[in-house]
């Protein structure tokens, strides 16, 4: 049998087919713009997404290896936390309010100290952070009320385009912990977090587990695409889970890192619990179990800002084959160019390079920018780490997973095991991970993550590597505070 995953991203949808076995046998993107309104702002169309996903699945189906008649499933994981809002007639109200948006700077306030990190900690198992969907609910309370007064439902992101191909009205628990609006460790809606921000139960999706069947593929689409039969779409997941699936990052402790538009540090846990602070999300996983997670906001999306719009050059390779040995760089790097989340929650601060003389060279900038990302990664795994989970090595994942001398740093800055996998698509390989334990190819996530995932190289840190860059990085770990109210 074949089965579909997508990853809707920010800047793009990644499509696959997968064999039953989990050998992929074709795959393909199809981009779709963002827009940045005002500063802080993110927003994106998604009629985009569903053009463009359903041009993808036409395209994906017409691959030499899809077999029309052996396709059973669909499952996608999505960017999370977005605000997508429909009137009865199932019209996009307003464009979708993106995961890196921080225009909730007053709502997120208001939450975190009127209602109180403790009293949210308590609903949610989460604080507020700018990017989460209830500040924005709150936001359009209050600047866009008429509009407000229309909406029918909400949904995130990747529950648009199940509820578009099915009619479901579902989303799955991983996603939905991002909204800051469940009940985390029971799995329901918080019915006090619905009445804070004057919502109603029915406005919002059944709950499932990522591997539920949500619904069927409809009638017309089937048509359009040349199917017949029964289609299932499961609930699928948020994308850092449906990553963490399709990377096997499924048994307690273990640990994957993206490195996509954001950058994230997901660590499984068989059982709820909540990092010091709420610093780190505190989320369900796409495998029935829970995940800690940070996540900076912008992390392959800095290398991209630094080479295609600054240097001016799309050849990643030829630009960082510039960079000649590791760990004794004199500048650093702040990667916050969209504010940053974990741990800061400060969506006012920005990026910065420091430490620059006459002497620095143009690859020494670019060092600087994957060193920064990988730092603020370390912030929070040193959270993690804090809680008493021991990590000695992660899974790497996302278009950032590509660099070689990246996948180095990362190493050594993370001092962790860092295996690299046969497919790094984590996100799509996920959905269709999901989609194949719901049709019953097998018994469950773990026994399919298992057989599917295939690690094909791990980079070891080198001690010495590990201590210069510690030191480095105790020098990084001033200058959030520095630079704190000023950028
Ligand atoms: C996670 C987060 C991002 C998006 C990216 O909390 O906001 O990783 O999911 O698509």
């Amino acid at each position: 049998m074949q089965y579909i995953g997508i990853d809707l991203g920010t800047s793009s949808v990644k499509l696959l087919l997968m064999q039953q076995d989990g050998i992929i046998l074709s795959d393909l993107s199809k981009e779709y713009p963002v827009s940045y309104p005002k500063p802080g702002w993110s927003e994106q169309n998604p009629e985009d997404w569903l053009r463009q996903t359903l041009a993808g699945l036409a395209e994906l189906l017409s691959s030499e290896h899809a077999d029309k008649s052996r396709i059973r499933g669909i499952g996608i994981g999505g960017q999370m936390h977005g605000l997508v809002a429909l009137d009865q007639n199932d019209q996009v109200i307003r464009p979708a309010i993106l995961w890196n948006d921080g225009r909730t700077e007053q709502e997120t306030a208001f939450l975190n100290t009127e209602i109180g990190t403790k009293q949210l900690s308590e609903y949610t198992g989460n604080i507020a952070f700018a990017g989460f969907t209830a500040p924005k609910i709150l936001w359009m309370k209050k600047h866009e009320k008429e509009k407000f007064e229309t909406i029918n439902r909400i949904m995130l992101p990747k529950d648009y385009l199940v509820y578009m191909l099915t009619g479901a009205f579902t989303t799955d628990v991983s996603d939905a912990s991002g909204m800051l609006l469940l009940d985390v460790k029971t799995r329901r809606w918080s019915k006090e977090m619905l009445a804070i921000c004057g919502i109603q139960e029915q406005m919002l999706p059944a709950v499932h587990e990522s591997y539920d069947i949500s619904g069927y593929v409809k009638t017309e689409i089937l048509e359009s695409l040349g199917l017949a039969g029964n289609i299932a779409v499961v609930a699928g997941a948020g994308d850092n889970a449906a990553a963490a699936i399709g990377t096997g990052t499924v048994e307690n402790g273990s640990c994957n890192i993206s490195i996509g538009t954001s950058g994230t540090v997901f660590i499984a846990s068989d059982t709820f619990r909540i990092g010091e602070n709420n610093a780190i999300h505190a989320f369900g996983h796409a495998n029935g179990k829970y995940h800690l997670m940070g996540c900076m906001l912008s992390a392959a999306s800095c290398l991209k800002w630094w080479q295609e719009d600054i240097l001016n050059t799309e050849d990643y390779q030829e630009e960082q084959k510039n960079i000649k040995g590791l760990g004794d760089n004199p500048v650093y790097f702040l990667p916050y160019l969209m504010g940053e989340r974990s741990p800061h929650n400060d969506p006012n601060v920005r990026g910065a390079f420091l430490g620059l003389g006459m002497d620095t060279t143009r690859a020494q900038m670019l060092e600087a920018v994957l060193e920064g990302v990988a730092f603020a990664l370390k912030d929070s795994l040193e959270i993690a780490k804090s809680l008493g989970i021991e990590i000695k090595k992660t899974k790497l994942c996302g278009g950032g997973a590509r660099s070689l001398i990246w996948q180095e740093i990362l190493a050594n800055i993370l001092d962790l095991n860092v295996e690299l996998l046969e497919t790094e698509e984590g996100p799509a390989l996920g959905g269709a991970i999901l989609a194949a334990v719901a049709c019953g190819e097998y018994a469950t996530v773990e026994a399919a993550a298992k057989a599917i995932v295939k690690v094909k190289k791990t980079i070891v840190p080198s001690k010495e590597m590990v201590e210069r860059y510690q030191k480095k990085y105790q020098m990084f770990c001033k200058l959030y505070p520095a630079i704190k109210g000023i950028l």
